[in-house]
C-alpha cells in the first residue's frame, strides 16, 4: 500500500521505515525542512538502534522516500500517518494544535480518498475533533476521509524491534473498510512473515504473532493513555518502596525483585530511581490527569504518581548534599544524558535538572554519554564534555550515575577510584553492585538501599548470602 507519514521524530521515522521494512511504499515529511534534509542526504537525525540500516536499505529498495513538500507527501498515500508531536502546554493539557494543522494539511491537499490514521498519542475524542476538521476544511475536495486510531507502543531504544515484532497491535475503526486497510497494512506484522529481520539477520527469536485488537476510535485512544499511566504509578510505586528501604532498612533491589516475581505483578517497570522522563510518560500522564480532571473523576492516584517521581531528583540532590556539603568549586562527574540507555534524546532526561542544580550552585560540571553529547551541547554549551568515563572521573569528588549504559557497569572501577580525588558514587540508578563498590574502596550511594545514611549501602555481614545466590 501506498502510505504517506507526517513528522519524522522517533515515532514516524520508525513508523515509516518499518512499514517500507514490509513492503509498503512509504512517504515522509515534516514540517522541519533541515531534518528532511539530513535524511535525503543519507544521514540521522536521531539515533535509535538499527534504524538507519532499515533507512538505508529501504531507501535504496525505492520504498523509501523523504519529502519536504507536505502536500505531495500526502498526496502520495492511500493511508497518511499522522506523527506529529504532542507536546504539554503549561497547564499539562496535550497541546493538539500540530494535529489540528496536519488534518487541514489532509482535507485541503488531498485529490484522492484517504484514511488517516492518528498514530500520536493524543486524549480520548481527538479522533472526533480529526473527522470534522477533515469534513470542514476538505468539503471542496470532493474526496472522503475515514479516520482511525492506531496507538504506538513503541520504547525508545528498541522501538525496531517492538514495531515489527509486537505484543500487540491496536486499531480504533469507525468502519469496516478502515478495519480491512489496517488489517493490510499489519499483514506481513500479524503473520510475522516478512523477508528479513533486520535485527537478528533474518534470525529473529521473537517471532510471535501479535493479538490484533479491533476497538472503537475512543477506547484505542484510551488504551494508550491507560497503559502509558499504567507504567508510570507501576514506577513511583517502586520508588515509594525505595523510600521506605531507605528510611527502614532494606533493600529495595531485593524486594522488587520478589514483587517481580509474582506472575500477577511482573517485573518489568520496578525499576526505582531518578524517576521516569523522556517524552512520552511525564507528558502522557499529565494529558491523562486533565482528561480525568475535565471528565469529572478522581484522579488523585495518578497526581500522586507525578508527585512522586517530581521528588526523586531532590531527594537525590539531598543525598548529594549531605555527602559533600557544599558544591561551590567542587568537580562533579555525570555519567549518562540521555533519559534512559540506547538512545540520544534528553528531553525530561533526570541528569538536565541535576545539571541545573549543580550549576546554580556553583559546581564545576564534568559528563559523560555513549550518544546524548551533541544534543545537551545545545542545552549546555559550557560545561566540561568528556571523551570518556574516565576523564570524566578525574580529578572528581563525586560521580553520578543518571543513565544506566550497560557500558557503565564494565568500566575499569579500580582506575576510576584511582583518579578521583575523593572517591564518591552516586548512583541514581542502582546500576553499579554495592557491595564490589566498597570492597573496591568507593564511598556509595544507591536507591532504596538499607542504611541510616541516606542509601548509603552498608558491607553484608559475613555469612550472609547475597540475594543472587539466596
Ligand atoms: C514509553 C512507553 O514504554 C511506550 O510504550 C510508549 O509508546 C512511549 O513511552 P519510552 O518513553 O521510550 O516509552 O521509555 P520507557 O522505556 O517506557 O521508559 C520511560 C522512563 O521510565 C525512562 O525515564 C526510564 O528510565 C523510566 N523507568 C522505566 C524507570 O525509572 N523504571 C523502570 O522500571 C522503567
Amino acid at each position: 500500500m501506498k502510505i504517506s507519514i507526517l513528522g519524522c521524530g522517533y515515532v514516524g521515522l520508525v513508523t515509516g521505515a518499518c512499514l517500507a521494512e514490509i513492503g509498503h511504499t512509504v512517504v515522509c515529511t515534516d514540517n522541519d525542512e533541515s531534518k528532511i534534509r539530513t535524511l535525503q542526504s543519507g544521514g540521522m537525525p536521531i539515533y535509535e538502534p538499527h534504524l538507519d540500516q532499515i533507512v538505508a536499505r529501504n531507501v535504496a529498495a525505492n520504498r523509501l522516500s523523504f519529502t519536504a513538500n507536505l502536500g505531495d507527501a500526502v498526496r502520495a498515500g492511500d493511508a497518511v500517518f499522522i506523527c506529529v508531536g504532542t507536546p504539554p502546554l503549561p497547564d499539562g493539557d496535550a497541546d493538539l494544535s500540530s494535529i489540528d494543522s496536519a488534518a487541514r494539511l489532509i482535507a485541503v491537499e488531498s485529490k484522492s480518498s484517504k484514511l488517516v490514521v492518528e498514530k500520536s498519542t493524543v486524549p480520548m475524542q481527538t479522533g472526533q475533533k480529526l473527522t470534522r476538521v477533515l469534513a470542514i476544511y476538505g468539503r471542496n475536495s470532493g474526496c472522503t476521509f475515514s479516520v482511525a486510531s492506531n496507538p504506538e507502543f513503541l520504547r525508545e531504544g528498541t522501538s525496531v524491534h517492538d514495531f515489527l515484532h509486537p505484543d500487540r497491535i491496536v486499531i480504533g475503526v469507525a468502519d469496516e473498510q478502515s478495519e480491512a486497510q489496517l488489517r493490510e497494512i499489519y499483514r506481513p506484522i500479524l503473520s510475522q512473515d516478512f523477508s528479513l529481520c533486520p535485527i537478528h539477520d533474518g534470525n529473529c527469536p521473537a517471532r510471535t504473532a501479535p493479538s490484533l485488537l479491533v476497538t472503537s476510535i475512543n477506547s484505542a485512544e484510551l488504551i494508550k493513555h491507560a497503559c502509558n499511566s499504567f507504567l508510570a504509578v507501576k514506577i513511583s510505586y517502586s520508588n515509594l518502596i525505595a523510600d521506605i528501604c531507605e528510611r527502614m532498612g532494606a533493600d529495595v533491589n531485593e524486594v522488587v525483585n520478589a514483587m517481580g516475581l509474582d506472575p500477577r505483578i511482573g517485573p518489568a517497570f520496578l525499576r526505582p530511581g531518578l524517576g521516569f522522563g523522556g517524552f512520552c510518560l511525564p507528558k502522557d500522564i499529565q494529558a491523562f490527569i486533565r482528561l480525568g480532571e475535565k471528565a469529572g473523576v478522581d484522579v488523585s492516584l495518578l497526581r500522586d504518581a507525578e508527585k512522586i517521581n517530581k521528588r526523586r531528583i531532590d531527594h537525590f540532590l539531598a543525598k548529594a548534599a549531605h555527602c559533600l556539603w557544599t558544591l561551590k568549586d567542587k568537580r562533579i562527574g555525570i555519567l549518562g544524558l540521555a533519559f534512559k540507555p540506547n538512545t540520544d534524546d534528553i528531553r525530561f532526561a533526570p541528569a538536565l535538572e541535576i545539571i541545573n542544580h549543580l550549576l546554580r550552585e556553583h559546581a564545576q560540571v564534568r559528563v559523560f554519554d555513549p550518544q546524548a553529547m551533541e544534543k545537551t551541547k545545545a542545552v549546555f554549551p559550557t560545561i566540561q564534555y568528556c571523551a570518556d568515563p574516565y576523564e570524566v572521573a578525574d580529578g572528581c569528588e563525586a560521580l553520578m550515575i543518571a543513565t544506566e549504559w550497560e557500558s557503565f557497569k564494565e568500566l575499569d572501577w579500580q582506575r576510576i577510584r584511582e583518579s578521583m580525588l575523593r572517591p564518591l558514587v552516586l548512583d541514581g540508578r542502582n546500576l553499579l553492585n554495592g557491595e564490589d563498590m566498597l570492597a573496591m574502596g568507593f564511598e556509595y550511594q544507591a536507591v532504596g538501599l538499607p542504611s541510616s545514611d541516606l542509601g548509603g549501602i552498608k558491607p553484608r555481614p559475613a555469612g550472609v548470602p547475597n540475594f543472587a545466590s539466596a
